[in-house]
């Protein structure tokens, strides 16, 4: 019967962290996955998601279906955590927001919907871009192609490039952006590049696709979403997929939302219920716990500030790693420039290393990062930055 289902080779993160969990060397390091380790080398757990946890335990009962969409507390936090509260597009009704299976969930249900609603519309996805992305928009039926985005000569941004690229793609093309912390590249764009991008977003009648899984890590909560902001107070219709998996350490409670910011209440109306229609199709309905932790944080002012505060020395470890990394590197390579260690932001850095140079990190120091050069430095801590400088430095020598 299954004699013609081929084999799978495996997704490139996913298979990394297995393979490094299998790997038996004691001084391993493990700088593949995008998790925030604590300097122990441990994944925290927040005390503001904790004490949210004893509450909500202490207040559960029955555990009925959540609604489709998701519960109404934590839908209601989520769009005022990325839109504003006070924002006109919220007050006006023309955002809505359900809760999905993490935002590779809220990113699968957007896509289904694009396909649905706009058949003849492919997505543009920037050059490189997070390995499941092509995955999940190829799985749904969507047409995928890129546009320039990651200068390899300067470690930053090819933005005029990727302007030229968007100013000539077809009307009604889906583009796929990042928030904050960019995924792979940790290469972001300055909120000028932001304003300049919006004409053209406007001009072309091009959709936005919005992926934001790293609010926080980047410059801070509200500063990180300042492009949805700017897009939101422009009338741009858009999509936006975001996750808890990081900025709340819930990685395996699949913590995410999908929003639509729509031209009117009305619209949003009917998206609302196509969104939800697809739910049902997929898995019918969003788990329970999660959702609730996460509701409880963003909505009790004494745990969102506790939070907040968790936010800020999780970005700052990740700095304090790069300043490190870059420091040391710099020291033992004196010709060479790792300041993008420096500029790129988030989790994850881009050292350009080239494939064969990973694998010898890999077998010859236990030191695992992706094969496309891309290193999670929120996975170094005081302990293993120094090996890993050294590692690195010995495979560019
Ligand atoms: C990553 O990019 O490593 C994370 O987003 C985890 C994942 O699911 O790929």
């Amino acid at each position: 019967m299954f004699l013609h289902v081929e084999p799978y080779a495996g997704d490139p993160i996913l298979s990394l962290n297995e393979a490094f969990g299998k790997d038996p060397r004691v001084n391993k390091i493990n700088l593949s996955i995008g998790i925030y380790f604590d300097d122990d080398g441990k994944i925290p757990m927040l005390p503001s998601v904790r004490a949210a946890e004893l509450k909500v335990v202490a207040e559960s009962g029955a555990r009925p279906y959540l609604p489709m969409e998701g519960a109404a507390n934590f839908r209601t936090a989520v769009q005022h955590l990325l839109f504003g509260a006070d924002r006109q597009a919220v007050l006006d009704g023309r955002v809505v927001t359900i809760q999905t299976v993490g935002s590779s969930g809220g990113l699968r249900v957007g896509a289904d919907f694009i396909k649905r609603y706009f058949p003849e519309s492919g997505i543009l996805v920037s050059d490189p871009t997070w390995d499941n992305h092509r995955s999940v928009f190829e799985g749904a039926g969507i047409t995928v192609s890129t546009y320039p985005y990651y200068d390899a000569d300067t470690g930053g941004l090819q933005f005029d490039a990727m302007l030229a690229a968007l100013s000539q793609a077809p009307a009604r093309s889906v583009v796929l952006l990042h928030a904050c912390c960019h995924n792979p590249t940790g290469v972001d764009l300055s909120q000028d590049q932001w304003r300049k991008l919006l004409p053209v977003l406007q001009e072309r009648e091009l959709l936005p696709f919005i992926d934001i899984a790293y609010q926080g890590y980047g410059d801070g909560i509200e500063e990180d979403v300042f492009a949805i902001r700017l897009l939101a107070d422009s009338g741009l219709s858009f999509l936006v997929a975001n996750s808890f998996s990081k900025n709340m350490s819930l990685y395996g409670e699949r913590c995410g939302a999908l929003s639509v910011v729509c031209p009117d209440a009305a619209q949003a109306v009917n998206v609302l219920g196509q969104l939800k229609a697809n739910v049902r199709r997929n898995y019918s309905t969003p788990p329970l716990h999660g959702g609730q932790l996460v509701a409880r944080v963003l909505t009790d002012p004494d745990l969102r500030r506790d939070w907040e505060a968790e936010v800020v020395t999780m970005r700052e470890r990740i700095q304090a790693m790069r300043r490190q990394l870059h420091d040391v590197l710099s020291a033992k390579l004196p010709g060479r420039d790792f300041s993008y260690f420096l500029t790129q932001r988030g989790m994850f850095s881009y050292t350009g290393l080239n494939p064969a140079q990973c694998d010898r990190l890999k077998d010859e120091f236990g030191v695992y990062i992706l094969r496309s050069g891309r290193m999670c430095i929120a996975g170094l801590n005081t302990r293993n930055v120094e090996a890993t400088a050294q590692a690195m430095a010995a495979v560019l020598a």
